[in-house]
C-alpha cells in the first residue's frame, strides 16, 4: 500500500516554499447548489486552519440576491478567531462591502476585477472602466486603512463571450492594482482555458513589464484538466501563490462554463513530491474536504482526495 505522501524528487530552479491560498470556502461554495448555514461554513474554515493553511477565504461582501449562497459573511467572521496569524480575507466589490468587511472585523480583502468587458458587465453589473475604477477606489480606501487587499483578475487567459485576451490587458490591470495599494495580482483563469504555454506567455509579459513576481498568485479552474500543469509553468517562472479549494469545489456563477478550482489535495500531492514547502498537512485537507462533501451531499472532483481515502 502506498503512503498518503509521495516520493520527494526536487528540480532546479523552483521555488522552495509556496503559499496555498485556500477558497473553498467563498469560490467553492458560492458555486454549489446547496447554501451552506454561516456555521457549517464556519467549521470548514476552521477545518482548514488546522491543516496549517494560513490563507483561507472567508466569503464575500457582496448582494445576497446575486450570491445568496455567501450571505451573512459576518456571522462566518464572528465565528473565527481572527488576529491569530491567520489570514482570512474577504471580497469586497464596493465601498459597502468595505465597510461591512470592516465592521465585521476583517483585516484582509480582495477587490475584483475582470480583464474584459463581457464579464464585468455579468460579474459585477457595469461596464469595464466603472467596475475597475470602483475596485480601484476600494482598494485604495482599505490600503489606507492598513488592509492588506488582493487584486483578483478574472477572463486573464480568455472570455467566454469575446475569446482570446491581449496579454497586455493584464499587464495594464495589473500595474493599476498594485498601484492602487493591492499587495498581491492573483490571474483568474475563470473558465479554465488557460494552458502551460499560455500561463508561461503572460507571466512572461508581466514580468518584462517589470510587475514583480512574488506579487503574483495563479488562481486555476480545472474545467479542461490542466490546473496543475498551469501551476507547474507558472512555478518554473517563479510564481510561489496559487490560489486552490478543498476537494476541488467550486466555479463561477456568473460564467457558466467555468467548474471547480484546482483541488488542494492535488496540488499539495505534487507540492509534495517537488520538495516544495507550504506547511499544509495533505492528509488533513483531504479528511476536511470528505466532510464538505458529507456536507454538500455529493462527492468532490479531488483525485488524490479519493485517493488518499480509498487507501
Ligand atoms: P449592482 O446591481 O450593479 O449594484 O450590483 P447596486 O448598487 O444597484 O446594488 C444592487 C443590490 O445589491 C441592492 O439591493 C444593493 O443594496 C445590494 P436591492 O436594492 O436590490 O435590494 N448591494 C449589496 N448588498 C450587500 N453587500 C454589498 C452590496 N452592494 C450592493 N456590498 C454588485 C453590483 C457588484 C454589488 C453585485 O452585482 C454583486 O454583489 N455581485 C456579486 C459578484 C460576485 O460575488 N461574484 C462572484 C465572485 S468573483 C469570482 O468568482 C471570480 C474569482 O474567483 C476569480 C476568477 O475565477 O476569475 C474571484
Ligand atoms: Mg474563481
Amino acid at each position: 500500500m502506498m503512503d498518503s505522501l509521495p516520493q520527494v524528487f526536487t528540480q532546479d530552479n523552483l521555488p522552495t516554499q509556496v503559499r496555498v491560498y485556500e477558497v473553498s470556502a467563498r469560490d467553492g461554495l458560492q458555486a454549489e447548489s446547496i447554501t451552506l448555514p454561516a456555521k457549517v461554513r464556519a467549521q470548514l474554515i476552521s477545518r482548514l486552519a488546522s491543516t496549517g493553511l494560513t490563507s483561507i477565504e472567508a466569503g464575500s461582501f457582496v448582494s445576497p440576491k446575486a450570491v445568496p449562497q455567501m450571505a451573512d459573511t459576518r456571522s462566518v467572521l464572528d465565528e473565527l478567531d481572527l488576529g491569530t496569524g491567520i489570514s482570512y480575507p474577504v471580497l469586497t466589490p464596493n465601498r459597502r462591502g468595505l465597510e461591512d468587511a470592516m465592521a465585521a472585523g476583517a483585516q484582509d480583502i480582495a477587490v475584483f476585477v475582470s480583464v474584459t468587458e463581457s464579464f464585468s458587465r455579468a460579474n459585477l453589473g457595469d461596464s469595464l472602466e466603472v467596475t475597475t475604477a470602483r475596485n480601484l477606489d476600494v482598494a485604495a480606501a482599505a490600503a489606507e486603512a492598513g488592509m492588506r487587499v488582493r487584486g483578483y483578475l478574472s477572463m486573464v487567459f480568455g472570455d467566454p463571450w469575446e475569446g482570446p485576451v491581449d496579454p497586455q490587458r493584464v499587464v495594464t490591470a495589473s500595474a493599476r492594482l498594485l498601484d492602487a495599494g493591492c499587495s498581491s495580482i492573483s490571474l483568474g483563469d475563470t473558465i479554465g482555458t488557460a494552458t502551460p504555454g499560455h500561463v508561461s506567455a503572460v507571466l512572461t509579459a508581466l514580468i518584462a513589464a517589470g510587475i514583480p513576481v512574488e506579487t503574483i498568485a495563479l488562481h486555476t479552474h480545472n474545467t479542461y484538466g490542466q490546473a496543475l500543469a498551469n501551476v507547474f509553468a507558472a512555478l518554473q517562472l517563479g510564481v510561489n501563490e496559487f490560489d486552490a479549494a478543498a476537494g476541488g469545489v467550486g466555479g463561477c456563477p456568473f460564467a457558466g462554463s467555468a467548474t471547480g478550482n484546482l483541488a488542494t489535495e492535488d496540488l499539495l500531492w505534487m507540492l509534495d513530491g517537488l520538495g516544495i514547502s507550504t506547511g499544509v498537512d495533505i492528509r488533513a485537507v483531504a479528511e476536511t474536504s470528505q466532510w464538505l462533501g458529507q456536507q454538500l451531499g455529493k462527492p468532490l472532483a479531488s483525485a488524490t482526495s479519493a485517493a488518499i481515502v480509498n487507501q
